[in-house]
């Protein structure tokens, strides 16, 4: 048998490797082995000379018949793979116009001042201003003012910072929110409804329920026939207003300086509803701040007649609020500025 008698054979076995291949670059291995220079049919193409020329005739026609098959089964792949190739590369690249772009993540306010503008909400709602005072202050409006002089007790529960400035202890970082009341009742004519937040400083270690820095909302009421019924009541509008109707509110006397009767505020404790835990030592209440009548000294001192109106005034933490209504175990956390926490609210 001639060479040539195996050109179906090749055919056939050519054909078949073409149909298997998987990508163009598989498919230009398989072109160069069946058609290339060192190919079976391009070394039976260069004997075709030397035939006799009977035959020459036909295995020329059967080799071309041969070569045609492969070629064009070749080129037929080719195309078929080609637009394979293409879909998967348009897949891999595909762009979607219509995806919305997240954009840089905004911030939003810390906690402290969320529960700072939640509770002025609840004031403005029940009719009261919002005045604001600097963080430095006088000794005077700190203390001497508010009924506390050199040399009074009280002075020592407050810790305080004292700055470098003018003659020695005459200006401090308040630490308290009362001189403001002062400034209020210095400039305004009662009738005076107003609450003054803002941040206080005190010397102190910081611990799970203290930092150095905290914030305070202070009222103060002054208008004619003001009496303690309408500190508790407020005291308890503002309670149910704040919390919600499950929790109360109850006074127990204290003393301040400034105002005379005083009292503590306390509230049902948040964790436990009332029936006691750790956070409220088992009492089922959580103090929250302080209040009372304001003192007639006070009054007078900032140019009010003390026969003529009375008042109340109330002070108490925003961040012990913020804490309570959270759940917060340690205070130290609302200062420490890890996005983990602050993201949470
Ligand atoms: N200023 C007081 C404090 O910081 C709280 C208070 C305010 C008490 C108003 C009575 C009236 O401890």
């Amino acid at each position: 048998m001639s060479d040539y008698a195996a050109l179906p054979q090749i055919e056939s076995e050519g054909l078949a490797r073409i149909h298997s291949t998987t990508s163009v670059d598989e498919l230009a291995g398989v072109e160069t082995d069946l058609t290339g220079r060192g190919s079976v049919l391009v070394d039976l193409q260069r004997q075709l000379g030397s035939l006799p020329a009977d035959e020459r005739k036909d295995a020329g026609r059967q080799l071309n018949a041969t070569r045609t098959a492969l070629t064009s089964a070749l080129a037929d792949r080719r195309a078929i793979l080609e637009v394979a190739a293409r879909a998967t590369q348009l897949e891999a690249e595909r762009l979607d116009l219509t995806e919305i772009a997240s954009g840089p993540r905004r911030g939003h306010l810390h906690l402290v001042t969320q529960t700072r503008d939640r509770l002025e909400d609840v004031f403005i709602g029940m009719g009261y201003t919002v005045s604001e005072g600097p963080e430095v202050e006088s000794d005077w409006r700190n203390f001497q003012a508010l009924n506390i002089p050199f040399a009074h007790p009280a002075r020592s529960n407050h810790d305080t910072l004292y700055l470098d400035y003018g003659d020695a202890e005459t200006v401090l970082v308040r630490t308290h929110t009362s001189p403001v009341q002062v400034r209020v009742m210095q400039t305004q004519e009662p009738p005076i409804y107003s609450v003054m937040p803002g941040r206080v400083y005190r010397k102190d270690t910081p611990d799970a329920r203290h930092n150095a820095t905290f914030n305070q909302i202070e009222g103060l009421v002054v208008d004619r026939g003001i009496t303690f019924g309408d500190l508790a009541g407020t005291i308890e509008t503002f309670t149910k207003a704040y919390f919600g109707p499950d929790i109360e509110s109850r006074l127990r006397p204290a003393y301040f300086p400034f105002t005379e009767p005083s009292a503590e505020f306390e509230v049902t404790c948040s964790i436990c509803r009332g029936s006691g835990c750790r956070t409220c030592s088992q009492t089922g209440w959580i103090e929250l701040g302080g209040c009372g009548m304001v003192h007639p000294n006070v009054l007078s001192t900032c140019g009010i007649d003390p026969e003529e109106w009375s008042g109340f005034a109330f002070g108490f933490g925003i961040d012990r609020l913020a804490q309570m209504r959270h759940g917060i175990a340690d205070m130290r956390i609302l200062l420490d500025n890890d996005v983990r926490f602050a993201r949470q609210f």
